[in-house]
């Protein structure tokens, strides 16, 4: 990876990639002159990216449409991440959403799309990923959780909390492979993920709000300083401290209310 100490990375497959975080580290990642596959439900969107970062920065960008919530659009993934000619040496699992409302408001539905997007496909795409990274001695994953993992708020937070744990104990099992993997917990961005989820942000102060490709920039440099949880910002590393020596009571009780109209997704 040009720029950092991960060498040779030449491929970065993003799920996600059309918005937001995922639309940042395909930027940055074809910035740095790599080649990209990207990943999405919506195809047009994914096309216009594709071509805009090939014409920009002269990199190859593959468009792969999957609906993350599918085993078929998992599959199709899983397909791209195991072909050994065309190696993926970064992959970047950001797709994921919202759902408003409190424990049982949610539709049953809903919660089980999530833990599918969410778990069910970090699982089987870092499974597939890591395979050929391991033969090939080197490679790298980067799971985007959230700071939401370590406070009591629902579904949302505890489908957070399972990709950190398992990136956590992936990590630590493929140590001295040459594989990295890394769960990334930002705070608030500044995102569509809030608008799509119907989510009101009027009462997020200012000073809560991350810049995606300035989360991005911090994230890929915590990848190669070998960090296996990312939490980039200064402010948000002051909260989780704060977090870790607060009674769990107490902190439900402040984040019970977050997912529901406001708070760190
Ligand atoms: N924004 C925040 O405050 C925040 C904070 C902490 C963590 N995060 C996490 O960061 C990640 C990215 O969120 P974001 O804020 O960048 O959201 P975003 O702007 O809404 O972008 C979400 C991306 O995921 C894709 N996506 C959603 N559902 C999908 C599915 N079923 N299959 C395939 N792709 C799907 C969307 O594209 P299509 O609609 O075209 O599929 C889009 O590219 C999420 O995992 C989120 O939980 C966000």
């Amino acid at each position: 990876m040009r720029g950092t100490n991960v060498p040779r990375m030449t491929t970065a497959l993003i799920t996600g990639a059309t918005a937001g975080i995922g639309a940042a580290f395909a930027r940055r990642l074809a910035a740095q002159g790599h080649n990209l596959v990207l990943v999405a439900r919506d195809t047009a969107r994914l096309r216009e990216q594709a071509t805009e970062l090939h014409d920009r920065h002269g990199i190859e960008a593959e468009v792969l449409s999957a609906d993350l919530s599918t085993d078929g659009g998992i599959e199709a993934v899983e397909k791209r991440l195991a072909d050994r000619r065309h190696p993926i040496e970064l992959l970047v699992n950001n797709a994921g959403f919202g759902n408003k409302g409190r424990f049982l408001e949610v539709s049953m539905a809903d919660e089980l799309t999530m833990l599918k997007v969410h778990c069910e496909a970090v699982l089987r795409l870092t499974s597939a990923a890591v395979a050929g990274m391991r033969e090939r001695g080197r490679g790298g994953v980067v799971n985007v959780a959230s700071v939401a993992a370590f406070v009591p708020r629902g579904t949302y937070g505890a489908s957070k909390s399972w990709v950190v744990q398992f990136t956590q104990g992936a990590a630590r099992d493929l140590a001295g492979s040459g594989v990295r993997l890394m769960a990334l917990c930002p705070g608030f961005v500044r995102t569509e993920f809030h608008e799509r989820a119907g989510m009101g942000t009027d009462n997020i102060p200012n000073w809560m709000w991350l810049d995606a490709d300035k989360l991005v920039a911090s994230a890929l440099t915590d990848l190669t300083r070998g960090k296996t949880v990312s939490v980039p910002d200064p402010r948000y590393k002051a909260l989780m401290g704060l977090v870790k020596v607060t009674p769990r009571g107490l902190l439900g009780g402040v984040t019970s209310r977050t997912g529901r109209k406001y708070g760190p997704q």
